[in-house]
């Protein structure tokens, strides 16, 4: 006989509670809050998470987690999961860990149980080797938990610290971030923020102020175009929320899983590689600027350039893209802003982004046309000297494999700092219209031959004689590659071809690092 099922009440009365409480779950603050939220122009925590992942990779870690303090009210006041959203899913197929702050509760803030549901997941996000993404959106700690929340914040810093290196952490600032909730982003390796309705602060405009009785607004103190423009506190300013969340997932595509793994490689058929395109691009002017985007769009897969840090320290250009269909860094010096020199924001942008390159396995190109160190009081009293030795450093200290390609300037000891051979690069190559020189021929010539041209019946014909000798010497390639220490100087247009061979060539590349406990970079 068949066994005949009866279906038992209590379980149904199980399961209805369960249906209960996963409802309340995803109502975050409530109906109200949600509505405000939209109001805004923002999304709630969940559907942020939902429009960053596969859809239905995500799995929900701590539904029902709640807070456990009581002062001020909190004993009356209880949302299930604590005002944060956690767990894990896909994009584009790829395992990563996210946790969404949802502002309707609390406004994002963090108590102690929202922090253990943080540091939860990105313990696992360590173990198994995949990136974390925090979407931002918090008034920091929680202000009636008192020390929880401040233990709270620095459980997550130090595994953000722990972490650094090991997975990529990808930070979205969705809101209005405040004290903790900037500084955990600020750890991470890349920062979005979206314009208009996100701002980050460490103290909003009310205590700015009372401390110093400025007057400043939410936006210009903290918001997405202060930050990618003159902090550089942000790598990337997106329009809305969607566009955000879009160009995370872009540049995730360029990453690997983790310090172990190789980024994802697009499959690629070699074909004519020859870029006639690039031959026309450097002006016969040598101070007549250019674009330095043009060639490196000229040089890469097409339209997989990304760049990050666009808007900030514009004389240098930083970015991923592809070659062959393998994710390369890229850093090129930019003649289009301020000639292309080295300042103190450049050097600390283009560091950082070797360093993230250098963690994770993804090699680096770079296109070198610098006339030198910004000279002035500005950048000497703001220690040029040691923001620039960051750039030194890290180029110096990363194994990747690393090629430069001089298409013009290499003055001074931004020679030396760019990639070159005696830093460790792998190899340089260098176009017919580079120079490379201690300096510019003019400057040269003044200090070189001074007392000759001052003597001279025609200083200024002796001048101009002196220039075109210093030039017809060192204004050229041919100097450095004489010693070998540019590998050979190519046509524009068999650049893209050299690449593709020279980081195949590269590609099992192993450099292995002096032992030690950590280097002391020049912070
Ligand atoms: C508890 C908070 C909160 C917080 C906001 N709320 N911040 N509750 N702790 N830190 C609550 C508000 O009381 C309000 O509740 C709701 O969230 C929405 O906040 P509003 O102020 O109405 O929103 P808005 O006008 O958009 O302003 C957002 C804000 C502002 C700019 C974030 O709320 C603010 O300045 N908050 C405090 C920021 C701060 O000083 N945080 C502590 C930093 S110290 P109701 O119920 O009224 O809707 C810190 C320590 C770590 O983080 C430092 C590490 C280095």
């Amino acid at each position: 006989m068949a066994k005949q099922t009866t279906k038992d009440p209590g379980s149904t009365q199980k399961n209805s509670e369960l249906d209960r409480k996963n409802k309340e779950a995803l109502l975050g603050g409530g109906e109200k809050r949600i509505e405000q939220q939209h109001a805004k122009g923002k999304l709630t925590a969940r559907e942020r998470v939902m429009l960053l992942l596969d859809e239905g990779s995500f799995e929900e870690m701590g539904k029902f987690v709640m807070h456990r303090s009581k002062d001020f009210g909190l004993d009356k006041e209880h949302y299930l999961g604590d005002g944060v959203v956690t767990g894990y899913g896909t994009i584009a197929g790829r395992l990563v860990y996210v946790f969404s702050q949802d502002f309707t509760v609390f406004g994002g803030s963090l108590s102690e149980t929202h922090a253990e549901k943080i540091v939860k997941i990105m313990e696992m996000a360590m173990k198994n080797g995949a990136p974390l993404i925090g979407l931002n959106d918090s008034g920091g700690a929680r202000i009636q938990e008192g020390v929880v929340s401040l233990g709270g914040y620095a459980d997550i810093f130090y595994r953000n610290v722990m972490a650094s290196g090991v997975i990529p952490q990808i930070s979205a600032i969705m809101g209005p971030c405040a004290g903790g909730a900037v500084y955990s982003p600020a750890m991470t390796d890349f920062i979005f923020m979206v314009e208009n309705t996100s701002f980050m602060f460490v103290t909003g405009p009310n205590v700015v102020k009372t401390v110093t009785h400025e007057n400043v607004t939410a936006e210009e103190l903290g918001g997405a175009s202060t930050h990618s423009t003159k902090s550089g506190v942000t790598h990337f300013a997106s329009a809305n929320e969607a566009e955000c969340i879009s160009d995370i997932k872009k540049l995730l595509s360029y990453m690997p899983q983790n310090c172990e793994d190789d980024a994802p490689r697009l499959p690629y058929v070699l074909g004519d590689e020859k870029r006639t395109l690039l031959n026309d691009l450097i002006p016969t002017n040598p101070n007549q600027p250019y674009d330095m985007r043009e060639v490196i769009v000229g040089i890469v897969d097409e339209a997989s350039f990304f760049e990050v840090h666009k808007n900030f320290a514009e004389n240098i250009v930083v970015g991923f893209a592809r070659l062959a269909g393998r994710s390369i860094g890229i850093v090129g010096n930019q003649p289009a802003s301020l000639a292309g020199v080295l300042d103190i924001h450049s050097s600390v942008k283009a560091a950082r982004f070797v360093r993230f390159c250098d963690c994770f396995n993804i090699p680096l190109l770079v296109l070198e046309d610098v006339p030198g160190f910004l000279p002035g009081t500005d950048q000497e009293w703001n220690a040029i000297i040691t923001n620039g030795a960051k750039l030194l450093y890290a180029f110096s200290e990363a194994t990747v494999p690393r090629v430069t390609v001089i298409t013009r300037k290499a003055y001074g000891g931004a020679y030396d700092v760019m990639n070159s051979k005696h830093i460790g690069a792998d190899l340089n190559y260098a176009w017919p219209t580079a120079e490379i020189a201690v300096m510019g021929a003019k400057g040269a010539a003044e200090i070189i031959f001074k007392k000759e041209i001052s003597e001279a019946s025609n200083p200024e014909v002796k001048l101009a004689e002196k220039v075109e000798e210093y030039t017809r010497k060192f204004a050229n390639p041919f100097r450095a590659a004489h010693r070998g220490y540019i590998d050979e100087v190519i046509y524009p247009d068999q650049t893209r071809e050299k690449l593709i061979k020279a980081f195949q060539m590269l590609e099992n590349k192993v450099a292995v690092l002096p032992k030690k406990k950590h280097g002391n970079i020049p912070l």
